[in-house]
Order: structure tokens, then sequence, then C-alpha cells
């Protein structure tokens, strides 16, 4: 049956871990509705993640999700609208992280990686723009590997990464006559089953070692990504559009020693 609150309503690709987990919960204790996407091919468990959300007090309805597919995230957006009966938000937080040197670097790795970090993001507006309507916002999450920095054996990773600003500049003004805003986050060193992941990323001891180049002295957390991103969709960043924010501990901005 639909609903007939008003309370808004946001969608997230990747909610079942990390930051995607975080602005779930995070949604949840602010009255915010999710329609939560978790990817099956993934070990995460949805039923945990659900029960996250619940104790935080929230409403959340959980889906598989494939954003590399543009079925499953048009019948993702349309079960997402028909439980809630409206759409205000979508993050487009999904992604994915793999070693590739130049020399190993496919067509296959290559498309692979675009397909999920850049037109993952993509495919998630276009379902989600045409039920938007004044006030709503979307957020993309890019990364300072490629939205700032460059990073050796990523270049597939980087280029996406640096795309998703411009696509989020472009719908911005794009939208802008609807009342719509798109907006980016760069995260940078962040602690989620991604940058603990050693073979693809930097792992444990990687984060552990890097924090010491981070001006605030650590690593960051989920929750302080996801709370810029709630800043994002919220009335509080109502003038606030095209623009990519970077929430890094103040690691791009350290005078190189
Ligand atoms: P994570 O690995 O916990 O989250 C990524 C999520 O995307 C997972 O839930 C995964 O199941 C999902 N996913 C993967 N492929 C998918 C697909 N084809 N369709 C739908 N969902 C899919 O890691 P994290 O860190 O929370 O990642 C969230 C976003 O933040 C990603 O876009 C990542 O690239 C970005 N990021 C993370 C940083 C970090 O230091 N952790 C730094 C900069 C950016």
């Amino acid at each position: 049956m639909q609903s007939v609150s008003t309370r808004p309503v946001a969608a997230i690709s990747g909610a079942a871990s990390g930051i995607g987990l975080a602005l779930a919960t995070l949604y949840a204790q602010r009255g915010v509705r999710v329609i939560a996407g978790y990817y099956p091919a993934d070990p995460h468990d949805p039923a945990e993640a659900a029960a996250h959300i619940e104790a935080a007090g929230g409403e959340a309805h959980w889906l598989p999700l494939d954003v590399a597919s543009t079925p499953s995230v048009d019948a993702f957006i349309a079960a997402g609208l028909a439980h809630f009966g409206r759409l205000d938000y979508a993050i487009a937080n999904a992604g994915i992280l793999r070693r590739a040197a130049i020399e190993e670097m496919s067509d296959a790795r290559w498309e692979a990686m675009l397909n999920v970090d850049l037109s993952g993001v993509m495919r998630l507006f276009r379902a989600a723009a045409p039920h938007l309507g004044a006030g709503a916002s979307l957020v993309a999450v890019s990364s300072i590997a490629g939205g700032v920095y460059g990073w050796q054996d990523h270049a597939h990773y980087a280029a996406a990464k640096a795309a998703v600003p411009g696509l989020c500049r472009s719908l911005a003004v794009e939208l802008a006559a609807r009342g719509i805003r798109c907006n980016a986050v760069i995260p940078g060193l962040i602690e989620t089953p991604q940058s603990l992941d050693a073979e693809n990323s930097l792992g444990p001891a990687g984060l552990a070692q890097a924090a010491s180049a981070i001006p605030l002295g650590r690593v960051g957390r989920a929750d302080e990504v996801a709370r810029v991103i709630a800043f994002l969709t919220s009335e509080e960043s109502s003038y606030l559009t095209g623009q990519s924010v970077i929430v890094d501990g103040g690691l791009t901005v350290r005078w190189p020693e």
C-alpha cells in the first residue's frame, strides 16, 4: 500500500555498507525514509543493515540493485516509488575499486569500472529525475582519487571519479529550472570495507600510515561523509548546486613536505 506521509524519501545505491549504510542510518534518525539498494553479488547482509535502520527508528525499503544494469536501476526506482509514493533525493553512492596497472588495463576491466562508477551514477539520476519536484536533490560520491589526485594503478577508477563532478555540474544547470539541485561529495580516506581492502586499496596498515599525512591526524569515518551528503540534500544547502565538496580532514590542502 502506498504511504501518504509527506516525509521525504531518499534512494541510495550501495546502502548495505560503508558510507551508504551510514547515510541510510542517519536519514532514519532524521525521519527521511529510504529506498535502500543492496548489491546481491556482495556478501553484505541486508537484514543486518535493515536492523540498523530499525534501531535508528527509521523506515527503509530494501531492494536488490545493480547500477551497471539499466533495467535493474529502473526497476529499483519504480519499486521504491510504488512503495513510498514519492521521491525527493537520489544518492549515487555505489562504487567499486580495483587495482590495475596500465599494462593490465584490458578493455573489459576499463569498461567494467566505468560502467559502475560513472555510468551507474547517470543511470540512477536518469531514473530518478522525472519523479523529482522543486526542492529535490541529487548527490553523487566521487573521490579524491581522480576528483583531486592521480592514483597509480587506478587510472580507470580515477577517470570515472573525475568525471562525476562534471556530470553533476551539468545536471545542476539542466535541472535548476525545476528547482532540483545536484552536487558531488569528494571523500578523502574513509575507513570502510572499500578502503580496508588491502588488495585493491590501502588496507588497514596503509590507512594507519596515511593518517599521519592528514592534517586532522586520522582517516575519516563513514558517518562524517554521510552528514555532508545529508546537508547537501537538506534545506540548509538550498542555494548550493553544481559544487563538489571535499571531505578529507584537510589532506588535499596540506602543503607538501
Ligand atoms: P563500500 O564498498 O562499503 O561501498 C560501496 C557499495 O557499493 C557496497 O555496498 C557495494 O555492494 C555497492 N556496489 C558495488 N557494486 C555495485 C553495483 N554494481 N550496483 C550497486 N551497488 C554496488 O565502500 P564505501 O567506501 O562506503 O564506498 C562508497 C562510495 O564512496 C564509493 O563510490 C567509493 O568509491 C567512494 N569513496 C570511498 C572512499 C573511502 O576511502 N572509503 C574514498 C573516496 C570515495
